[in-house]
């Protein structure tokens, strides 16, 4: 079971459709069994960059997770993709396995809040199930880099609450949003935080301070025998 997951493709012209193109190829010769899109889909004309995005997604012929970023438009993805009023919470079954997608945004900021998702997570988790594999758009955990802490999810703790709760039934969450690859551990279950097809971020940590070099990708979240393995991949031009 491979999912790829695509993030902060920040569509606004040829440039981002571009860079999104030659990541799609790559994914297109990976067959992904599902893919995951964790927010930031398009920064303007947002009903008409989602049609394009969304044709270019069902080409793929994979099932479909899309949660929204502090970028998007609510309305405008759920007239595109659909979903339900209100938060655009999901949960799509493949192989196997829940992907869970989490709408965590709040309309205007650039930080995210859990607690208005949290009621409905835990219902999805308590019903037994799938193991789940957890997608939003903003970092639940410390990135440690100072200038990101403040665009963070916000109530990790209950989020965390509810992910503890169930136990080994969440195999991991994955966000977007820093335009960096990161990996760590959040609620004792894996966390990463997926590269951008948009420009990737420099890392500045610990008073040190260093431009991008990375070219866009994505990851791809392989689970077998009920264990995740994440890989990072990265589309040079
Ligand atoms: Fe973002």
């Amino acid at each position: 079971m491979l999912i790829a997951q695509l993030s902060d493709i920040h569509l606004d012209g040829v440039s981002s459709l571009q860079r999104l193109d030659r990541v799609l190829r790559w994914v297109a010769e990976l067959r992904p069994d599902a893919v995951a899109v964790s927010g930031d889909l398009a920064n303007n004309s947002h009903a008409a960059n989602y049609a394009v995005l969304k044709a270019r997604l069902e080409a793929l012929g994979a099932p479909l997770l899309v949660v929204p970023g502090n970028v998007d438009s609510r309305e405008a993805m759920r007239e595109v993709f659909g979903g339900p009023d209100g938060p655009l919470n999901r949960v799509v079954e493949v192989g196997g396995i829940r992907l869970i997608g989490l709408d965590v945004i709040v309309p205007g900021a650039a930080h995210g809040d859990a607690a208005p998702v949290l009621g409905w997570l835990e219902t999805q988790l308590d019903s037994g199930g799938a193991p789940a594999l957890l997608f939003l758009h903003q970092h639940p955990f410390d990135c440690g880099m100072d200038q990101y802490e403040t665009i963070d999810c916000r109530n990790k703790e209950g989020l965390a609450a509810v992910i503890e709760a169930a136990g080994d039934r969440v195999l991991g969450i994955s966000c977007g949003h820093l335009h960096r690859p990161m990996f760590t551990r959040f609620a004792g279950v894996p966390a990463t935080l997926a590269p951008a097809i948009a420009p990737m971020g420099g890392l500045a940590a610990d008073g040190r301070k260093l431009p991008a070099t990375d070219p866009p990708g994505l990851l791809v979240h392989h689970v077998k025998g009920g264990n995740l393995v994440t890989h990072v991949i990265s589309v040079s031009g």
